[in-house]
C-alpha cells in the first residue's frame, strides 16, 4: 500500500535536550554517529524526505552550543531552517515539548491549528516511509496518532495499557508492574497531535512518577480519561524505530544502518563479498560493477566509479576513485583522489591531499602525503613521496624517499617541494633533497641523493665512485697477502686499487 500524504502544513517538535547519560559520554547523545553521521543528521534527513513543508522546532539543552555548531557546518543540514527551542532544565519529554509549545515558535503553531508531530532525535533509523504514514491527516475528532510496535523484547521501552481494545495509557518501564512489563505493545515517543489538545493536555501533565519527570506519554492517559478518542498507528517495521539509549544500543543501530547501506548498493549493481564484514557509510556513493571485498571500510564522502575493486581490507576515507581503478589488500587512503584505471597497493598509503591521474601504478609500501602524480606514472614499490609534483610517464624505482623536512624544530612550514617532470627515470634507491627539480626526460642513476637542480634529459649522477681494493677480502681473513687469481684486475668501471 502506498501511503500518501496529503498533509500540506505540518510542524515537527524534535526532542533533542536530554543529557544520554546512558551514554557514559561527555559528547551530547544525539552527536553520536551510526553510518558515520551524527544521529540527529539521519532523522533530519528523513524529516527532509519526507516532509520538505515541515516546520522544525528542535528543542536543545544539554549540549546546545555543540549540537548548532555541527548543524551549521554541516553542508546539508545547514540550508534547513531550524528552530531552536531551550530546554534549560531538562525535566522529560513532556516538558521539552512543552517548552517547544509555549516558545514563539510553538505559539505561531498552535494559532495556525498545525498538526504537531513529536520525534525524539534519538530514533535515528526512522524511515521516510513511516514519517509520511505518520503525517496523513488526523480524522476528524481524534486529538492525536500514537505510534506502537510490538517487540519480541519490549525492555525499556514505554508499555501500551489497553482496556480492552482500546489504549487506557502508556506506562514507563520504571513505573511499570510486574505483569505490565510483560506486555510486548509498546510506545515509541513518537505522536502525531492537534495543535490544540497538544496544549492543553501539556498543560495538565505531572511529575508523579518514578522519575519526578514530566512525561510526554501521559497525554495518552489524560485523552483516555476525557474519553477524547485517539488513533494508534500500529508499525510492523521494528527496526526503523529502535531507539539509541547507550553505547551498544549504538553499536546494532550502526550495524543495521550499514546492512542497509549495502543492501540499497547492491541493488544498484555493487558486488559485496561479505555483507558482514564491509562497512560503507551513508554518504558513500559507489557505482555499478564495483566489487567490494571483504574487511573494507569506506567512509565519509567517498566516491567511487564503476567497475573499482576494493580490497580485501582498505580503509577508504573521503576519497574520489574513478572508474575501473584496482585498490588491492590493505590499502589505507585519506581525501585523495585516484584515477581510472590505477593499480594501487596492496598496502599502499595514500595520506591526505594526494591525487594520482589516469592508468599509474602505485605499489606495495608506497606513502603519499600531499603528492600530486599525472598519467601512467609507476611507483611500484617502497618508497616515500610527499609535497611533491610528479608528471606523466615517469617511472620511480624501487626504494625512492623524498627529504621533504628540513628538521629545523622552528615554527612555520619546513615541508619543501620536490619536482619530478613529465618522463622522468628515477633508478632505484635514491633520494631527492627538497627543494628541487628533476627536469623532463632526465635519468636519475640508482643509489643517487640528489640535492641540486637536475636539467632535461640529463643523467645525474650523485653517489661515491666504487673502489675495489684488489685482495683486501684476504687479508681481513688473515691469508695471503699475494693477490689471488680471481681477484687479478678484472676490466671494471670501478678505480682499482690494490693494497
Ligand atoms: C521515551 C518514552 C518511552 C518510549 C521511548 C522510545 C517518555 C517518558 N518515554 O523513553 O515511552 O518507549 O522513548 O524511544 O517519553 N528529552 C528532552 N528533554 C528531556 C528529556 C528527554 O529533550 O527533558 C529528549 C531526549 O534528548 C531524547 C528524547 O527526548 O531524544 C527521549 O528521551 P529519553 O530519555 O531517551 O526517553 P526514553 O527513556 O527512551
Ligand atoms: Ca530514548
Amino acid at each position: 500500500m502506498r501511503i500518501m500524504n496529503t498533509q500540506k502544513e505540518i510542524a515537527v517538535v524534535l526532542l533533542a535536550a536530554g543529557k544520554g547519560q546512558r551514554m557514559k559520554s561527555p559528547l551530547p547523545k544525539i552527536l553520536h554517529s551510526i553510518g558515520g553521521k551524527p544521529l540527529i543528521y539521519h532523522v533530519l534527513k528523513r524529516i527532509q524526505e519526507a516532509l520538505p513543508n515541515a516546520s522544525v522546532g528542535l528543542v536543545l539543552g544539554h549540549g546546545k552550543d555543540e549540537i548548532e555548531a555541527y548543524l551549521k557546518t554541516d553542508p546539508e543540514l545547514s540550508q534547513m531552517t531550524l528552530n531552536v527551542i531551550l530546554q534549560a532544565e531538562q525535566k522529560g519529554t513532556g516538558h521539552a515539548t512543552r517548552c517547544a509549545i509555549e516558545s514563539t515558535w510553538g505559539a505561531r503553531v498552535v494559532e495556525k491549528k498545525l498538526p504537531i508531530l513529536v520525534l525524539p532525535g534519538d530514533l535515528p533509523l526512522i524511515s521516510s516511509k513511516l514519517l509520511t504514514a505518520l503525517a496523513a491527516p488526523l480524522a476528524a475528532k481524534k486529538c492525536l496518532r500514537l505510534l506502537a510496535c510490538t517487540l519480541e523484547d519490549p525492555t525499556g521501552y514505554g508499555r501500551v495499557v489497553r482496556g480492552g481494545v482500546s489504549v487506557k495509557k502508556i506506562v514507563e518501564e520504571k513505573d511499570a508492574s510486574p505483569s505490565q512489563k510483560k506486555i510486548k505493545e509498546v510506545a515509541t515517543s513518537i505522536y502525531l497531535f492537534q495543535a490544540k489538545y497538544l496544549k492543553q493536555a501539556l498543560g495538565k501533565l505531572s511529575t508523579n512518577n518514578s522519575q519526578g519527570e514530566y512525561y510526554l506519554t501521559d497525554t495518552v492517559e489524560l485523552a483516555s480519561k476525557t474519553k477524547t478518542p485517539i488513533e494508534v498507528l500500529h508499525w510492523t517495521e521494528t527496526t526503523d524505530l529502535r531507539g539509541i539509549n547507550d553505547p551498544w544500543e549504538l553499536a546494532l543501530a550502526n550495524e543495521l544502518i550499514n546492512q542497509r547501506k549495502l543492501r540499497d548498493l547492491a541493488k544498484e549493481g555493487v558486488r559485496i563479498l561479505s555483507p558482514t564484514s564491509t562497512w560503507v557509510d551513508t554518504e558513500v556513493v559507489i557505482g555499478a560493477q564495483s566489487v567490494l571485498f571483504p574487511g573494507s571500510v569506506i567512509s565519509g564522502k567517498t566516491e567511487i566509479g564503476s567497475g573499482v575493486i576494493v580490497g580485501p581490507h582498505c580503509q577508504i576515507t573521503a576519497c574520489k576513485i574513478s572508474n575501473e581503478a584496482h585498490i588491492k589488500a590493505g590499502t589505507v587512503a585519506e581525501e585523495s583522489v585516484i584515477g581510472a584505471r590505477c593499480q594501487v597497493g596492496p598496502y599502499a598509503h595514500f595520506r591526505p591531499g594526494s591525487q594520482v591521474g589516469e592508468a599509474s601504478k602505485i605499489g606495495n609500501f608506497v606513502e603519499l602525503k600531499k603528492t600530486s602524480i599525472g598519467r601512467q606514472t609507476s611507483i611500484a614499490h617502497l618508497s616515500y613521496l610527499g609535497d611533491a609534483q610528479v608528471g606523466n610517464h615517469v617511472n620511480i624505482g624501487c626504494g625512492f624517499v623524498t627529504c621533504n623536512f628540513d628538521g629545523r624544530a622552528i615554527a612555520g612550514e619546513r615541508k619543501h617541494k620536490t619536482i619530478i617532470e613529465d618522463e622522468v627515470f628515477m633508478g632505484s634507491d635514491c633520494q631527492t633533497v627538497a627543494p628541487v627539480r628533476i627536469s623532463q626526460g632526465a635519468y636519475v642513476a640508482s643509489g643517487s641523493t640528489i640535492t641540486e637542480d637536475v636539467p632535461p634529459h640529463a643523467l645525474a649522477i650523485a653517489r661515491s665512485r666504487q673502489v675495489n681494493k684488489l685482495g683486501y677480502a684476504e687479508k681481513l681473513k688473515g691469508g695471503s697477502e699475494k693477490p689471488a687469481e680471481h681477484t687479478k684486475a678484472l676490466p671494471s668501471r670501478a678505480r682499482t686499487e690494490r693494497d
